[in-house]
C-alpha cells in the first residue's frame, strides 16, 4: 500500500472480523454498567488545552509530551483528548451538581497521545471508562472496582490481576516527596537521566520508572502506605475490607503511583500477563480534579479500559468474538424488468430481518451474478429472468446443496425465513 492510503503512525483501520471483537466490547460496556446505575456520556473529541493541563497536572508525563496540540483560527490552545476523565468533570461541573448529588456516567471513544508507538500502544487508542462523582467512601471505591471485574468476565478476560495503592491526601504526598527526595537523591549516582532530573522537579516519576538501572533503588524505596497519616491508611484499609467481604482478589503494590496527578487515595491498575511490556489493561482511582476557573475541585472515582489492550488479551486467551452470519440470499437479476422487481423484493426481505444482497444491474450474465453469489457467502441465489417475472414466481437454489425449487414471488418472504432458519439449525448440529 501507498504511504498516502495507509493511516498515520499509531492509528488504524478497523475491518472485519476484528471490528466484531469492539462490537463486543462496547456491548459489553453498555450492558454492564447500567447494571450499577451508570448512564452513558459522549463529551467532546477537542477540549481547551487548559483544562488537561490544570486537571491532569503540568508535571505529567501526558502533559509534558504526549497531547496533540493546536490553535484554532481563532488563536485558542485546543487539544485532542489524551484521557476522558478531565472531559467528563468539565461536563458533570457545567451540570452544577448541589453538594451530597452524585452522577455516575460511564463512556467510550478515541483518545489520542503522542506516544512511540509499540504493541498495546497507539497515538489513537480507545478507552471504556467510568466515572462516579459526589460520594467519597471507601466502598464507593470498592464498587468501582468490582464493577470493573464484572466488566472483565462479561468480555471473558480471565487472569487479570488487580493492583492497588493509596496516595494518600495533597498533605501526605507532600510529606511523602520530602522523604522520596531525600531518599533517591541518596541513590541518585545508578539512576537513568530521567530519574536524575526528576529527584528535582517530581520525585513521583521515578516510582514509574521501568529503566533496569533504577530498580533496585525504586524497589526498597519507602512503601507509601507506610508514609500516609492513619486517616489515609484506615480509608486504604476499608477499600480492601470491602473487596475481601465480596470475594475479590488484589495484591497491594505499594509503589503503584499512576502517571496522572488528580489522584488521591486509592489508585489502582488491572494487568494482564497475556500483554508484553504494556501490561496494564485498565487503571483508575480516586481523584480530586481542578477545573480552570473553579476554586473547588471535582471529587470522583473512577477507571478507563483500553479496547487495544483488552483485544491483545483476549486474542492471547483465544477468545474471539462472534462473526455475523454470511449473507442470506443474493438476488440474480436478468434484464432490467427483472432488476426492478428484484429490488423490490429484496427491501421487503430485508424488513424481515434477512440479509441480502441484490445485483444492481450493469448487463451482468448470469454466471458473473452467481460467482458473486458465491463470493459473497450466500445461503440462496433467488433468480429471477423474464420468464419468473411473467409469471411473478422465483428460482431459488441453495448455494450449499445445488436443490432448486420454484416460489411464488408473493410467498418469498415467509418461504426464505423458513429455510434460512433451517439451514442455520442444520449447519449448528
Ligand atoms: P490511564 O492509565 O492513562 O488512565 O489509561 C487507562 C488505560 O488506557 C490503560 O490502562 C491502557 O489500557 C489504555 N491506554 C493508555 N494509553 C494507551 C496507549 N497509548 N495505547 C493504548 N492503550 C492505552 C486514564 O486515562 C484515566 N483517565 C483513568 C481514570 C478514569 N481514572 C479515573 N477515572
Amino acid at each position: 500500500m501507498s504511504a498516502p492510503l495507509k493511516p498515520l503512525p499509531g492509528t488504524s483501520d478497523i475491518w472485519p472480523p476484528e471490528v466484531y471483537e469492539w462490537l463486543e466490547l462496547e456491548d459489553a460496556a453498555r450492558r454492564v454498567f447500567p447494571l450499577y446505575g451508570y448512564e452513558e456520556l459522549r463529551t467532546p473529541v477537542i477540549e481547551r488545552t487548559e483544562l488537561f493541563v490544570h486537571g491532569i497536572g503540568d508535571q505529567t508525563e501526558v502533559v509534558q509530551k504526549e497531547m496533540y496540540t493546536f490553535e484554532d483560527r481563532g488563536g485558542r490552545s485546543l487539544t485532542l483528548r489524551p484521557e476522558g476523565t478531565a472531559g467528563v468533570m468539565r461536563a458533570v461541573a457545567g451540570l452544577g451538581l448541589s453538594s451530597g448529588e452524585e452522577r455516575r456516567v460511564f463512556y467510550l471513544g478515541p483518545m489520542f497521545r503522542g506516544e512511540r508507538p509499540a504493541a498495546g500502544r497507539r497515538r489513537q487508542f480507545h478507552q471504556v471508562g467510568v466515572e462516579a462523582v459526589g460520594r467519597k467512601s471507601p466502598a464507593a471505591d470498592a464498587e468501582c472496582i468490582l464493577m470493573l471485574l464484572h466488566y472483565l468476565e462479561a468480555v471473558r478476560v480471565r487472569d487479570a490481576r488487580v493492583l492497588l495503592n493509596t496516595r494518600g491526601t495533597a498533605e501526605d504526598r507532600r510529606v511523602a516527596s520530602e522523604v522520596y527526595r531525600k531518599y533517591f537523591q541518596a541513590r541518585i549516582d545508578g539512576m537513568c537521566e530521567d530519574c536524575r532530573r526528576r529527584a528535582g522537579t517530581n520525585v513521583w516519576r521515578i516510582l514509574d520508572c521501568k529503566e533496569p538501572q533504577c530498580q533496585e533503588a525504586i524497589g526498597a524505596a519507602p512503601e507509601m502506605l507506610g508514609l500516609v497519616a492513619g486517616e489515609s491508611r484506615a480509608f486504604f484499609r476499608e477499600v480492601l475490607n470491602v473487596l475481601e467481604a465480596c470475594g475479590a482478589n488484589y495484591t497491594v503494590a505499594p509503589r503503584l503511583v499512576r502517571g496522572l496527578d488528580y489522584y488521591e487515595h486509592t489508585v489502582f491498575e488491572v494487568v494482564h500477563d497475556g500483554l508484553g511490556a504494556q501490561n496494564a489493561v485498565a487503571g483508575g482511582g480516586r481523584y480530586r480534579l481542578f477545573l480552570p476557573g473553579q476554586k473547588a475541585p471535582v471529587e470522583g472515582v473512577g477507571f478507563a479500559a483500553g479496547l487495544e489492550r483488552l483485544i491483545l488479551v483476549r486474542q492471547a486467551l483465544e477468545v474471539r468474538a462472534p462473526v455475523r452470519e454470511d449473507i442470506d440470499a443474493y438476488v440474480v437479476c436478468l434484464g432490467a424488468a427483472a432488476l426492478r422487481v428484484g429490488l423490490a423484493l429484496s427491501v421487503k426481505l430485508r424488513r424481515c430481518g434477512l440479509r441480502v444482497l441484490c445485483e444492481l444491474g450493469g448487463d451482468r450474465s448470469m454466471k458473473a451474478q452467481m460467482r458473486s453469489a458465491n463470493k459473497a457467502g450466500a445461503r440462496f441465489a433467488l433468480i429471477l429472468g423474464e420468464r419468473e417475472v411473467a409469471d411473478q414466481v422465483v428460482t431459488c437454489k441453495a448455494m450449499r446443496t445445488a436443490e432448486q425449487t420454484e416460489r411464488p414471488l408473493a410467498e418469498l418472504p415467509e418461504w426464505l425465513t423458513a429455510a434460512v432458519a433451517t439451514a442455520a439449525s442444520r449447519n449448528n448440529k
